[in-house]
């Protein structure tokens, strides 16, 4: 069934080319920061002017009111004094609410332009950040018909990793911009199961995309994966039920056979990855596991590994 796509504000944005975004962006900060400026001037100015003027005021008021009671007629002077005191302490306070209305407009359109301008700005990261860097080792040679040493298995569909053109038909299907990221990874690990840094080379080559926001993006996403996945997915149920019924035991024994290393996820002839899962929807046949789209249950340490043997005896026959 086909989505309709509502276009909101942000994708209008993305097809606004970035320079333009930018210029934009600063043609709202500058005035926007420099009417900032203005208005703490002006209350400033105001505030310090009140406070000069107040004592001045005040001794005005207090000499007129002694002279009032000595001679009737400072009475009707008095009177304008405090009128015109009271009618330029509304006009000043007047005044300050403007002011204070239009520093916070200009401090509004300030931050959001600057917003902007930093969303913008990954493009500028430099490629050797201390920060954040991604540490892609230096490409191999691509000698004809050699494989990465990365895919040594490249059986059960998986492709060489040098063969870069699925890497340049995927960018010119979904783009060149830093909003792409996600969708051209999210392609590539369809492709080549995993993120094959032969790959984030070219993707890096070919769009605005930086290694740091590739490295950035690929580390937040679990199912973004850096390293070459295994022939045979394994998942083990570590839901409650599962948990309860000894996930732990049968999690150790397998990795224990298969001999995954420590830290590792997959072992060393790629031919199993070893995954720990949130509940697999039959926890009545807890402890369960799933091999590729297999599953079994009611395993103890012993016997999980015996049904990844019949798994395999299975796949030959
Ligand atoms: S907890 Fe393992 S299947 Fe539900």
């Amino acid at each position: 069934m086909s989505q309709i796509v509502v276009p909101t504000l942000g994708h209008r944005l993305q097809s606004i080319p970035r320079s333009w975004q930018r210029l934009t962006a600063l043609c709202i900060a500058a005035p926007a920061g420099l009417i900032v400026l203005a208005c703490i001037g002006m209350l400033t100015w105001s505030y310090a002017t009140a406070r000069i003027r107040a004592p001045h005021d005040e001794q005005h008021v207090l000499e007129l009111q002694e002279k009032a009671r000595t001679d009737a007629a400072f009475a009707s002077e008095l009177a304008d004094e405090q009128a015109m005191q009271t009618e330029f302490r509304q006009q000043r306070a007047a005044k300050d609410a403007r002011i204070t209305l239009m520093l916070l407009l200009a401090s509004t359109a300030f931050v959001a332009s600057m917003k902007w301008l930093v969303s913008l700005r990954d493009r500028f990261v430099p490629l050797q950040s201390q920060f954040v860097q991604l540490r892609l080792p230096p490409r191999a040679p691509a000698a004809a018909g050699s494989r990465s040493s990365a895919l040594r298995r490249p059986e059960s569909g998986e492709v060489s990793a040098i063969d870069l053109s699925h890497v340049d038909r995927i960018v010119a299907e979904i783009g060149r911009s830093a909003e792409a990221a996600i969708p051209i990874l999210q392609a590539i690990q369809s492709i080549y199961r995993y993120l094959p840094d032969d790959a984030l080379h070219r993707v890096c080559e070919l769009t605005e995309i930086t290694p740091a926001q590739i490295a950035g993006t690929s580390s937040f996403y679990k199912q973004l994966r850096r390293t070459p996945i295994g022939e045979h997915f394994v998942r083990v149920c570590h839901g409650t039920a599962c948990h309860v019924a000894g996930a732990r035991q049968v999690t150790d024994e397998l990795r224990r056979h298969l001999e995954i290393p420590e830290g590792a996820d997959t072992d060393t002839q790629q031919r199993f990855t070893l995954d720990e899962v949130a509940c697999l929807g039959c926890c009545s046949l807890a402890p369960v596991l799933m091999i590729d789209e297999h599953t079994s249950g009611r395993l103890t340490s012993l016997s999980a590994y015996d049904a990844l043997q019949t798994f395999l005896t299975e796949q030959a026959s």
